[in-house]
């Protein structure tokens, strides 16, 4: 069994929600394919109340954050998947700030919730191995969707988990797309639906930034050789002629 987490960082039901779902369908749809029993669950910033950290330590004592609001709640669901697909609008070039906040507190309190087994003198970080995704889309073109993906890489990585690998080339480092400067909430949903190209691709690399995640999930889990995808899928041929009896 695979729990996914789809977390969606945007304050409105918006781009970020349609590129989501499209993701969560392929996520079904490659769990079918694998013979993998996957358990979807959702998760939103919409009307939570994420306050930034303040560095206060409370959770370097057993990993629970002193701060009273929503926090709690996400950070439950993110640790019990196996894999997040976060969808990201981007803000000022970024993730918004509710996104941060949450990715902030959750680094540190993961960090003071483990930090008693590894003893006092080593600082290191656990290794939850989740694999993590990242779908981000803005009202402009190159105006910051990578450096938006390539936040939660950072953050997925110093957070002991794993990247999807990328892949051409709709998908370099995730998934991506712009609304052709509309702001409207349902921007995407309506291009693509007219057969717009960009709008196109935005599934398109969501899709299958979903089937990468859950191809990588089921391969840390079962391992390689237990890993249907690796097995059969062409795309892994370089990795499966490096396994060796
Ligand atoms: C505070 C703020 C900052 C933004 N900054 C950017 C930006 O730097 N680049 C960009 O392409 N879009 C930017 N946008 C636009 C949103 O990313 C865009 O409208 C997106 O489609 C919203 O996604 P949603 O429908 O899921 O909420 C910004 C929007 C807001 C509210």
């Amino acid at each position: 069994m695979i729990r996914v987490l789809g977390f969606c960082a945007s304050p409105r039901v918006g781009n970020s929600l349609f590129l989501l779902n499209q993701a969560l369908e392929s996520v079904k749809a490659r769990a079918a394919e694998l013979g993998e029993e996957v358990e979807i669950d959702t998760c939103t910033i919409r009307a939570k109340k994420l306050a930034g950290c303040v560095m206060c330590q409370g959770c370097m004592q057993d990993g629970i954050c002193r701060i009273k609001d929503d926090f709690g709640e996400l950070q439950e669901k993110w640790l019990k998947a196996d894999v997040i697909i976060y969808s990201v609008p981007v803000y000022h070039m970024g993730v918004p700030a509710q996104l941060k906040a949450f990715l902030d507190r959750l680094g540190n309190s993961s960090f003071g919730r483990y930090k008693k087994i590894f003893g006092e003198d080593m600082v290191t970080t656990p290794r939850p191995m989740k694999v993590i995704g990242c779908i981000s889309q803005g009202i402009h073109s190159n105006s910051g969707q990578e450096n938006t993906i390539l936040q939660i890489i950072n953050s997925a990585l110093i957070s002991g988990c794993v990247p999807v690998v990328g892949d051409m080339w709709e998908s370099y480092v995730g998934a991506g797309g712009w609304t052709l400067n509309d702001e409207s909430r349902n921007a995407l949903e309506k291009q693509f639906a007219a057969g717009e190209e960009s709008a196109r691709v935005a599934v398109v690399s969501s899709r299958s930034l979903a089937v990468r995640a859950m191809d990588l999930a089921v391969l840390l889990r079962n391992g390689a050789k237990n890993s249907p995808a690796v097995m059969k899928d062409p795309k892994y041929i370089a990795f499966k002629e490096t396994i060796k009896d």
